[in-house]
């Protein structure tokens, strides 16, 4: 079969639960398991990995966020498919993520606002325990990526799992990648994780900024712009030695600073020696208001975005060692925040005050009992109209799996070949109804699928 190379080998360890997911670009986050439960080839070759594989081998990339994955985005996904007979017992490459602490604060990333809130104590037994697991599997592993979801260089159980890190074969087949900020890339933090100079070593900086004030204002910190550029000085002449072997420098083009992507490229590759600049798009990580409907630029209905469209124009753009990952797509968006409220607003009224909303529902569901997909507010509020009318089955939401509301179990997609299939499903999304359809039908349901917008448009 012919799978994405990132439904096999792009495996994230991505909290302090030891949550594993493949790829990072999936709509519904494409989590298949927890190390704090399983082991790590138990969750490689568990159903819910099995399913996202099964929907990429027939073509089917429904799920991959358009918005987050190059492939799709630039339509060369069969580019960077494998070939493969068997899925073997350990992937070839494992994601180190779960430390998700940092010293920024971006504007745009939810990073820092994961930052655990549980006891230090409690908090440094959950590392312990996925480091524990981490280390029966490492030795087998031939790539390692850290940390793509917090700074590499604060994670101080990363930093050693890197340090001690013993692979079985030979150091020529062995590749590191990773990822940080920059801020603390010096001489005396190299130094505790140098070991990982003698395999091939790619590294990934991002820079949101060359010029002070948006930088200092862009990644939430006091430091001056001129120490990262110190450091990027400092890996530039490891790139040179060759202890570094590749050296991505990226940005996230957003409102404050898409005006100087043509000269942030030139600085990148004449300056401080990239092999590879990534242009990525801001992408909004979590709920949309206002703050982060402005940072979107690539949205037409953006003030900026015509004058956006003509930087992107730039021949520096066009270099061979630029990549904008955005596709030169727009973002879609949509219009401001408040009308998708509004939207909102108006699917609630129906649920609650329509007495056409019930009948219409009992009508097109023929009597059966109603699955929830989605615990939005309106899925809530559609959860609760049915549980007082005892019609409510139980909750599908893979971000919820395995907790409840209005003590009616919640359970991600994943799960759903366990469940009572003969139900209707009403999806209480109003945006990406159609992709959930097909991930719904992809898992196994053939049962009436119902879309709330339409379930309330005409009650
Ligand atoms: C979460 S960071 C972790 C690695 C490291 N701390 C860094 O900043 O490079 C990984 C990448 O995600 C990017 N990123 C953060 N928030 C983003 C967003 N909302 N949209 C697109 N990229 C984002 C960061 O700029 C960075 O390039
Ligand atoms: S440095 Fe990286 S992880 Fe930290 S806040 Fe910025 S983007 Fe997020």
């Amino acid at each position: 079969m012919k799978l994405c190379k990132r439904t096999l080998n792009f495996i994230q360890v991505i909290n302090e639960d030891g949550a594993v997911r493949i790829c990072g670009w999936l709509n519904d986050g494409g989590v298949i398991g927890h190390l704090a439960k399983n082991t790590l080839d138990e969750i490689y070759h568990s159903d819910a990995a099995n399913l996202i594989r099964e929907m990429h081998a027939k073509g089917d990339h429904s799920n991959c966020n358009v918005n987050q994955c190059p492939f799709v985005a630039n339509n060369n996904v069969s580019d960077n498919e494998i070939e493969i007979e068997e899925v073997p017992r350990f992937p070839e490459s494992l994601y180190l993520a779960y430390e998700n602490v940092c010293n920024y604060h971006c504007v745009m990333c939810a990073i820092p606002g994961r930052l655990s809130k549980v006891d230090a104590n409690v908090l440094e037994e959950k590392y312990n325990r996925i480091d524990e697991e981490l280390r029966k599997a490492l030795p087998y592993v031939k790539h390692v990526s850290a940390n793509g979801l917090g700074e590499l260089f604060a994670s101080r159980h990363t930093l050693k799992l890197l340090s001690e890190w013993e692979p079985v074969s030979a150091p020529s087949e062995i590749s590191v990648t990773l990822e940080t900020n920059g801020s603390l890339f010096d001489e005396k933090h190299w130094n505790q994780i140098s070991n990982l100079g003698q395999y091939n070593l790619s590294v990934a900086i991002t820079v949101l900024s060359f010029e002070d004030d948006i930088y200092r204002e862009l990644s939430g910190t006091d430091q001056p712009v001129e120490k990262l550029i110190e450091n990027l000085r400092f890996v530039k002449s490891l790139r040179e030695q060759g202890i570094i072997n590749y050296l991505e420098l990226a940005t996230v083009y957003q409102n404050a600073n898409y005006k100087k992507l043509p000269e942030f490229a030139r600085r990148c590759i004449e300056e401080f020696g990239a092999d590879y600049v990534r242009l990525r798009p801001f992408d909004p990580w979590g709920e949309v208001g206002m703050k982060e409907w402005m940072l979107d630029v690539r949205n037409v209905y953006h003030p900026n975005h015509q004058d956006f469209l003509e930087v992107m124009k730039d021949p520096m753009l066009s270099h061979p060692k630029v990549h904008d990952w955005g596709g030169g797509r727009e973002s879609g968006l949509g219009p401001e925040p408040y009308i998708k409220t509004r939207k909102m607003y108006s699917l609630m009224e129906s649920i609650f005050c329509d007495d056409g909303f019930m009948e219409k529902l009992d009508k097109v569901t023929d009597g059966t009992k109603v699955v929830v997909y989605g615990m939005t507010a309106v899925g809530k509020a559609l959860a609760s109209r049915l549980k007082n009318e005892s019609k409510l089955c139980y909750c599908l939401d893979r971000k919820m799996d395995g907790l409840s509301y209005l003590g009616h179990p919640i359970y991600g997609i994943n799960h759903f070949e366990d469940l009572d299939k003969d139900v209707s499903i009403v999806i209480a999304l109003h945006w990406s109804e159609d992709v959930i359809k097909t991930m719904l039908e992809h898992a196994g349901y053939n049962g009436k699928i119902l879309k709330i917008t339409e379930l309330a448009e005409d009650s």
